[in-house]
């Protein structure tokens, strides 16, 4: 084979060469805009709260799930998502908590909604999810799977109830 032959064989076209290069550029921009977000905003998978042995939720905060108070009005909720349920399955905050959920299935990939709230991401076996938000207006929200589940998918949902700020002290008062 010469020398001649070989060049020609990897002659590249100008104008390909080009959109090559551009291509490559843009891919550039894109990882770098994909490390810049993790590295920067912290954006993460889902599992960014760490991860769990679905077989051994016993022996960790999902053993228990709930709502707990941290003081001031800061709160946590721990809620295990299986077929075709959420634990718990009712919860109750005052107006203006701010809370933060960690969410894990016991079984397959369910989904974590929770209506006029900016939360909804995919529940994962073997990850924890973490999400946190604020509410700030009384009522009920639905916290609904998001994600096909199966046969009951459509049933699966668990209720937030948002007391305004004077009964929750009220019946803080009254619990004292
Ligand atoms: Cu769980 Cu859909």
């Amino acid at each position: 084979m010469s020398e001649q032959h070989e060049q020609q064989h990897i002659h590249i076209d100008e104008y390909e060469r080009l959109w090559l290069i551009g291509i490559t550029i843009m891919l550039g921009v894109f990882f770098a805009t994909l490390l810049a977000g993790a590295a920067i905003f912290g954006v993460r998978p889902t599992g960014q709260g760490g991860f769990v042995n679905p077989q051994q939720l016993d022996q960790t905060m999902f053993a228990e799930p709930g709502l707990r108070h941290m003081g001031g009005n800061r709160y946590e909720a721990v809620v295990l998502a299986q077929t075709w349920f959420f634990q718990p399955n009712v919860m109750t905050v005052p107006e203006g908590a701010e809370v933060t959920f960690y969410v894990t299935s016991r079984d397959v990939i369910h989904g974590f909604l929770i209506e006029h709230h900016n939360v909804n991401f995919e529940v994962i076996p073997g990850h924890i999810a973490e999400a946190r938000t604020t509410f700030n207006e009384p009522g009920e929200y639905k916290m609904i799977c998001s994600q096909y589940c199966g046969r009951a998918h459509q049933n699966m949902f668990a209720s937030i109830i948002v007391e305004p700020a004077e009964d929750a002290a009220v019946a803080q008062v009254e619990g004292d």
